[in-house]
């Protein structure tokens, strides 16, 4: 999901009316498209936002609604990437570890433990 917003970012951040809005941390309405700088304070927005919560009855929360055929962006995501959106939000849309909302930095350490040099055939 971070990096299909770094991906929108340079369409995205002048593509909303100033008046589409998502909540920041501190739960104040800030415009949509200055989020686009921060990908994982835009994550927790939306969730903070409601655009992640899927409705009684409904098939899919309000972020993917507007990217399926008949949303407002339903051209600008392709199948795949709607796909996406929509596994982030049904695995309960976790956040950037920075991001304090219910994130946690446990075992998010990765050793990289990389060969000095190596070599390969085509
Ligand atoms: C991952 C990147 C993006 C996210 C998370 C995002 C999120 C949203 C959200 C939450 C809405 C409001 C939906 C509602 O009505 O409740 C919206 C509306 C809209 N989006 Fe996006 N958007 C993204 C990228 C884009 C891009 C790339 C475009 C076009 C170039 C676009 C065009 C629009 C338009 C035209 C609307 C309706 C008008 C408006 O609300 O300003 N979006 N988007």
């Amino acid at each position: 999901m971070y990096s299909l917003i770094l991906g929108k970012r340079h369409r995205g951040a002048y593509a909303h009316t100033p008046s589409t809005t998502l909540l920041d941390a501190s739960g104040k309405s800030c415009p949509m498209n200055a989020m686009f700088a921060d990908p994982s304070a835009m994550m927790a927005a939306l969730k903070r936002s409601g655009q992640c919560t899927i409705a009684s009855g409904e098939q899919d929360a309000p972020l993917v609604q507007a990217m399926l055929p008949g949303g407002p962006m339903a051209k600008e995501f392709t199948k795949d990437e709607v796909e996406v959106v929509r596994r982030w939000i049904k695995s309960g849309a976790p956040l950037i570890a920075d991001q304090s909302e219910g994130a946690s930095s446990e075992g998010n350490d990765v050793r990289i433990n990389a060969n000095a040099h190596f070599k390969f055939t085509l």
